[in-house]
Formats: C-alpha cells, sequence, structure tokens
C-alpha cells in the first residue's frame, strides 16, 4: 500500500523537503489506517498456455502485484541448477539484479521471497565491477554478475545482473513480496555516464547468443492470462491483426536512457458532449513504455485540460490523488494517444485510465487518476507509458525491426 502511494507522491513532491514531509505523513498514516480493510487483490495463478514451448520461444506467466500497485511479478531461473526466484518486471531498463542469500534479511525488499544462493550454482561468475541500479523507489549497489538465467524453457547464457550487498527502499518500511530481484528488458544498455552498469538486457543477450526465432518479446499484462513471451507472439492472447505500430527511438531521456521508446503526436480526448472533446499536439515528444508504475504522465497543459474535461476533482487529504465517483466511469470520455506517426486507434476508456482508490474516507468509491504531470520537474518535454497504457493492449517490443506493435486483447 505504501508503494502505492509512493507513485502517487512522487510524482506530485521532486523535492527532498517535501519528501520528507511526506515520509512523515505516511508513517502516520498507516498507523492511522491500520484498521482499513485490506487491499481486494489476491495473488492468482495465471495458467500456462496449452502449446508448449518450442526451439526458439519461450514463455512465463506473469501476476499482477496490485496488492501494491508495484507492478508485474515472474518467476525465472537463476543459476545450474536451476533457482526459482520471484522478480519484477521493468521494460524501461536493462539493469536486472538478484537478491543472494547471503544479504542479510535487513537488506531484503521482501525477507519471504526465494533468494539466489550463488555458491549453489556451477556457472556462477562473480566480479569486482561496481554496479548501482535503480527501480523507482529503491535502488541498490553491489558487484556485476553472471549466470545462466532462464525465462520458462529458455535459457540466456552468461547473463549480467547485480548482486546487491545493499537495498535501499528510500527507507519507508514497506514490505515488498514476493520481489527478490527485477529483471529489465530494455533494448539498449544504459548509457555510461548513468552510475548504471552499463550491460545487455536478457533480451539483447538472447539476440546475440542467436535464442530466438524473432528477437522480440510480447506483453500480455491484463487478466489471469497475462504473459510474456520471447521469441513470438502467442495468438491466443490478442485478436488477429495489429491496430498500431510505433517506431522504436531512441532521443535523448532524462529518466530512463535505453528504454522501449517511441514519439507521441497527439492526444485526442472524446466526450459524449463535443464541446468538451478536444485534440491536443504533443510535439513528437518522446514517449517511454514502463512496467514501474501506473500512472501516465503527459505535458502540464495536457493534463490540465484531460483533468477538466473528465471531471476529475481533488478532495480533501494530503495522500489523496484526482479522482471520480467511481458510478461515473460510464459516462467518462475516451482518451486516444497517437503514437510515431499519428496511429489513431490507442484508446483508452476511463476503465483503464482510473483505478479505485483504496484508501478513500466512507461514502461513494473513488477512481483515481492514473494520468499525472509533473510541471517542472523530471518529466518535462517526455511522456511516460506506465502500465495503465501498457495492459490495455497486447504489445509486441519488436528489436529486429525496430518497432512496437499493439493488438487488441482477446
Ligand atoms: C511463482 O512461484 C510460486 C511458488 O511456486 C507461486 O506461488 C507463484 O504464484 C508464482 N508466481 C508467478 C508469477 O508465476
Ligand atoms: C547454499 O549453497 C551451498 C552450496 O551448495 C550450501 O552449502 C548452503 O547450505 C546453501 N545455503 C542455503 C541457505 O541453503
Ligand atoms: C566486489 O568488488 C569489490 C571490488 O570493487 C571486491 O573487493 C569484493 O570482494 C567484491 N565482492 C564480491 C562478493 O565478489
Ligand atoms: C469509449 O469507448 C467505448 C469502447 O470502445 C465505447 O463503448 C464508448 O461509446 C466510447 N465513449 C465515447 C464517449 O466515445
Amino acid at each position: 500500500m505504501l508503494a502505492l502511494l509512493h507513485h502517487f507522491t512522487t510524482a506530485m513532491f521532486k523535492t527532498p523537503s517535501l519528501q520528507v514531509f511526506v515520509v512523515a505523513c505516511l508513517a502516520a498514516c498507516a498507523a492511522a489506517s491500520a484498521a482499513e480493510p485490506k487491499l481486494q487483490h489476491p495473488l492468482t495463478t495465471a495458467p500456462l498456455d496449452g502449446d508448449m514451448p518450442g526451439r526458439g520461444w519461450g514463455s512465463v506467466p506473469i501476476q499482477e502485484a496490485t496488492w501494491f500497485e508495484m507492478g508485474y511479478s515472474l518467476n525465472i531461473t537463476f543459476g545450474n541448477p536451476p533457482q526459482q526466484v520471484p522478480v519484477y518486471l521493468d521494460i524501461s531498463s536493462p539493469d536486472s539484479w538478484v537478491t543472494p542469500e547471503a544479504l542479510p534479511d535487513r537488506h531484503r525488499v521482501c525477507e519471504t521471497a526465494p533468494t539466489f544462493n550463488t555458491s549453489a550454482s556451477s556457472t556462477f561468475l562473480a566480479t569486482s565491477t561496481f554496479a548501482r541500479f535503480h527501480f523507482d523507489w529503491l535502488w541498490g549497489q553491489g558487484n556485476l554478475s553472471y549466470d545462466t538465467v532462464s525465462f520458462g524453457s529458455l535459457s540466456v547464457q552468461h547473463q549480467a545482473f547485480a548482486i546487491p550487498d545493499y537495498i535501499s527502499s528510500d527507507a519507508w518500511g514497506f514490505n515488498a513480496c514476493p520481489m527478490a530481484g527485477i529483471i529489465g528488458l530494455a533494448p539498449f544498455s544504459s548509457r555510461t555516464e548513468r552510475d548504471d552498469f552499463g550491460k545487455p538486457s536478457p533480451l539483447v543477450s538472447m539476440a546475440l547468443q542467436k535464442a530466438l526465432s524473432k528477437n522480440l518479446f510480447a506483453l500480455r499484462l491484463h487478466g489471469p492470462r497475462a504473459e510474456l513471451s520471447f521469441g513470438r507472439t502467442n495468438p491466443g492472447l490478442y485478436r488477429d491483426g495489429f491496430i498500431a505500430e510505433a517506431p522504436l527511438t531512441r532521443h535523448r531521456s532524462r529518466i530512463w536512457d535505453g528504454g522501449w521508446q517511441t514519439t507521441a503526436s497527439h492526444l485526442r480526448l472524446e466526450a459524449w458532449d463535443a464541446d468538451n472533446s478536444f485534440v491536443a499536439d504533443l510535439g513528437n515528444v518522446p514517449a517511454t513504455f514502463s512496467t514501474r508504475s501506473p500512472q501516465i504522465h503527459l505535458p502540464k497543459a495536457v493534463y490540465d485540460s484531460v483533468y477538466a474535461a473528465a471531471g476529475f476533482e481533488q478532495l480533501p487529504g494530503w495522500l489523496m490523488p484526482p479522482t471520480v465517483d467511481c458510478a461515473r466511469r460510464f459516462d467518462m470520455p475516451n482518451v486516444t494517444i497517437a503514437l510515431g506517426d499519428g496511429m489513431e486507434s490507442l484508446t483508452l476508456t476511463a476503465f483503464e485510465y482510473t483505478m479505485v482508490w483504496p484508501l478513500a474516507d466512507p461514502g461513494p468509491p473513488q477512481c483515481a487518476c492514473l494520468f499525472t504531470t509533473s510541471s517542472g520537474f523530471d518529466w518535462s518535454g517526455e511522456i511516460i507509458l506506465g502500465w495503465a497504457f501498457v495492459r490495455a493492449f497486447y504489445v509486441v517490443f519488436d528489436l529486429d525491426e525496430k518497432m512496437i506493435r499493439f493488438a487488441t486483447l482477446s
């Protein structure tokens, strides 16, 4: 729950003093809300698809970790013989890390998740290269290491990842189970001026090792059939034909260097009332995909127009995001974001760009706005397409054709 608040608060406050305020408030709020009901997002087990993985491709089920609003987790294995570890999926960074069995409990993000016993793997290779990594609200550091990493039946040899000897979660004291690591699937290595380790992601390693029939991965984040597949798409998870495609770009990004990125040309809001509808020019700003947080970051002026036309309001309360009465969602406008050269079909309904807010006061359920902005801070001049956007489609991240393709979910 605190991780969820983090997404909503860090977007608003980027100055240290305000963060201190928010941390203090979070502690108080957490105590105050101890009696509130738990979030209604039980762990679900995604069934494996009927067909067996073949040569050159592989797939793994994904689980929503929405009780923390953190993102998406999957089980992969490290080492030889393979050890299964739950990790979070990060498509905006090439960097991966896994908690070693030897890390003291106090440094773990989740004390109950299985960890990686490096000394039990015959292929594990430690180095003395320092590596630092970031994942939204936490960061860590340790040494760069190499070992086999497997996604279902698909293995990548000698994959680089960090073995942290220190993990900080901003000292906010929440337990991000079942996380024991991060797997980064960005197309490019991070640049050297950043303090990350600058090694190929597992996707790029697979491409270099010619492990895949096609150098791509496809994501379905939605529902119980959520899946990550490498090397091919899974036709059972989307309706025939792609509705849009956008070229992979690599503009300078102040946030996630090396991530899956394209450009955004405009945003169209369609309300029942034509007077309330509009088209906003986005000027082909870089648009980076992310599975780290739900939110869709828009330029300030565009965000303000969407906020007004959709009828969001700011209820009192320090940690309250803009919300609407959830019952209104049937009548709210649709928002279309045109990527690349101007595809028109990537439309989100209010059910996709809002989320039931779990901490609301008594009264009609409130739905939080998943659009956000951050005037003047880190995200100016860029758009972030968080998982609220990614989850609305079947998305193919194609390294061979340097293209990102979208299909309708089946
Ligand atoms: C990972 O494996 C554990 C233990 O087998 C299981 O409970 C969990 O549901 C799995 N998670 C995913 C995302 O498949
Ligand atoms: C880690 O692996 C080593 C080597 O196989 C073994 O001796 C040790 O007991 C393992 N540690 C744990 C906690 O299982
Ligand atoms: C990590 O690297 C440092 C040098 O940067 C080295 O002194 C240390 O022994 C390494 N740790 C491990 C566990 O390999
Ligand atoms: C929004 O899209 C949904 C689903 O495509 C459609 O049923 C609805 O009529 C649209 N609403 C508006 C205001 O265009």
